[in-house]
């Protein structure tokens, strides 16, 4: 059976399609094309119970999922409805092979849309993975522009997984402050940080003045100084959580994506053991364990066998770590169908691993490998990159930068410049590849200054790049932060990671190069370093940034461009803005 998904109203058109759409899929039964309508709004809603705007697709918080099979089209014509902002969305861990201008990332392959306009994504989906999409102009994603997107195997092939029944939940963290005035006190002189979020979200649902445990006093008590009263909630309540409903005895595959704008998050079950085999949409060797690190930008799925008394009911517990908790986790109950269904578990929560506690950080983070049979490493590297990451000024704003550069993307999409070659779109000479080996990572900035830049990594088509990131110390003594990166186009091999310094020619004698993961994100953990590896095969301009939405505001990421003259043709659609505009009509009208 052949699913073609309608989600608006049909045109007259579109009946005519219909009929030339089936005829065509009637021939490739395999793969279909996916057409969705989507309309951008604000709308008011309740997240956590309290009201506030948020970014609705189809008026739809979080956004529609899209559920397609491996090998499908994925059409997507998104129409701005905001009022007063420019819009773009990004399909977060989809490679856009052959496809960069549909990546959606403003600046980088193609110019917001602006209000009113709407513009169309096309891209395929090759293979069965957990994903998400989310907005990439401004904070957008912060304000609640986001959505699942989950491909299961194609038709005929199986997943080498087994499991009964499953489940799908989207993470993300909300603060009742607007994202602008967020993105106007990050830029301000001196800096207002946004602080910590009011509510962690579980597909949209969380509570922010009540606690779903309140009969157990110590479970909120650190993190308000009055204990939060039950939370009563009415049919219909938007911020009431969703259980997750299970029969004993079966094995359920749990999916996380987490789309967080600052906060990592901890996965735990009560009672419950899960095995980890997806990371970013790549298998990975089955482990067990007792709860999930989760940064933002990656996605896992774990297994789950009901196999605890199933006359109780069980805390899912969603807990803020890697900062200080000032939030509290998130909740909601794994429900046993032969559990009364009104009982709240018997014992609090699972209380979340200490936040600062990185060693336990690292060995979960160390625990994951390739699954038999995924393809390995190259042996060696072409080009490579070692990235520092630091907080620094100008001119009184704090920033982010990259070898002291801090990314500010131009007016003119890096894509359309590299593919009509517009000299003046962006800085041609490339950032440092590297810093001074004598930099102190382990204390604030001797020198507290940085600039701003737009120029880009370019690499030849088809070689091995390393990136290796270097953390160090923040503006403040003794701190330093984890930074999730998140590579746009690629997935990437995690070579390993390192306390220190990176030492150029004896750490890559501990690189993994046997069954390194494969995956689109990855943590910098404090005062150490990351190595990944990728190659070149993706003709295109791709992003490269912290997935920390503030972090990401302030400067914290770099631009790859690759394979540039294999870069196929862009929709003009792609490029209405800065100098391509008056290139492209020029070109079309001569
Ligand atoms: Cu999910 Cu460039 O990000
Ligand atoms: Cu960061």
């Amino acid at each position: 059976m052949i699913s073609i998904h309608h989600h608006s109203q049909h045109k007259p058109l579109m009946g005519v399609w219909w009929i030339v759409m089936v005829a065509i899929l009637a021939h490739t039964a395999s793969a279909a094309v996916r057409e969705y309508h989507w309309e951008v709004e604000y709308k008011f809603g309740f997240p956590d119970c309290k009201e506030g705007m948020v970014m609705a697709v189809n008026g739809q918080f979080p956004g529609p999922t899209i559920r397609a099979l491996a090998g499908d089209t994925i059409v997507v014509h998104l129409t701005n409805k905001l009022a007063t902002e420019g819009l773009v969305i990004h399909w977060h861990g989809i490679r856009q092979l052959g496809s960069p201008w549909a990546d959606g990332a403003a600046g980088v392959t193609q110019c917001a849309i602006a209000p009113g306009e709407t513009f169309t994504y096309k891209f395929t989906v090759d293979k069965p993975g957990t994903h998400f999409y989310h907005g990439h102009y401004g904070m957008q994603r912060s304000a609640g522009l986001y959505g699942s997107l989950i491909i299961d195997a194609a038709k005929g092939k199986r997943e080498p997984l087994r499991y009964d029944g499953e489940f799908n939940l989207l993470l993300s963290d909300w603060w009742h402050e607007s994202i602008l005035s967020q993105e106007l006190g990050l830029s301000a002189k001196p800096m207002r940080w946004i602080g910590e979020a009011q509510s962690i979200l579980i597909n949209g649902r969380g509570q922010f003045n009540c606690s779903l445990a309140a009969q157990f006093s110590n479970a909120t008590a650190q993190f308000s100084n009055t204990s939060l009263p039950m939370c009563k909630f009415k049919k219909g309540d938007q911020c009431a959580p969703q259980r997750l409903h299970v029969e004993p005895n079966k094995t359920y595959r749990i999916r996380l994506a987490s789309t967080t704008g600052l906060a990592s998050l901890n996965f735990a079950v009560q009672g419950h053991k899960l095995v980890v085999v997806e990371a970013d949409g790549n298998y990975i060797a089955p482990f067990t364990t007792s709860d999930v690190d989760i940064y933002s930008g990656e996605s896992y799925s774990v297994l789950l066998t009901t196999d605890q008394d199933p006359s109780q009911n069980y805390w899912i517990s969603i807990g803020v770590r890697g900062r200080k908790p000032k939030t509290p986790p998130a909740l909601t109950v794994l429900h046993y169908v032969t559990a009364t269904s009104s009982q709240p578990p018997s014992s609090p929560p699972p209380e979340t691993p200490r936040w600062n506690d990185f060693d336990r950080s690292k060995s979960f983070s160390k625990k994951i490998f390739a699954a038999m049979g995924s393809p390995p490493p190259p042996r060696k590297f072409k080009k490579r990159l070692i990235l520092l990451n630091t907080q620094n000024m100008i001119d009184g704003a704090t920033k982010w930068a990259l070898n002291n550069v801090s990314l500010v993307v131009p007016a003119t999409p890096y894509l359309g410049s590299v593919k009509y070659r517009l000299r003046r779109g962006f800085d041609r000479s490339p950032p440092p590849a590297t810093f001074p080996m004598d930099y102190d990572i382990m204390n604030p900035p001797r020198n507290r200054n940085t600039t701003t830049g737009n120029g880009i990594y370019v690499f030849p088509f088809n070689v091995t790049v390393d990136v290796i990131l270097q953390n160090a110390n923040g503006l403040d003594a003794n701190a330093s932060e984890i930074h999730p990166w998140h590579l746009h186009g690629h997935d990437f091999w995690v070579l390993g990671y390192g306390e220190g310094k990176f030492r150029p020619g004896v750490d890559e004698k501990t690189y993994n190069l046997k069954n390194p993961p494969l995956r689109n994100t990855v943590a910098l953990y404090p005062y150490g370093w990351t190595a990944l590896r990728f190659v070149t095969d993706n003709p295109g301009v791709w992003f490269f940034h912290c997935h920390i939405e503030p972090h990401l505001h302030m400067g914290m990421g770099v631009v790859f461009a690759e394979g540039l003259n294999r870069i196929g043709k862009i929709p003009d659609e792609a490029l209405g803005c800065g100098l391509t505009k008056k290139f492209l009509m020029n070109r079309n009208n001569p």
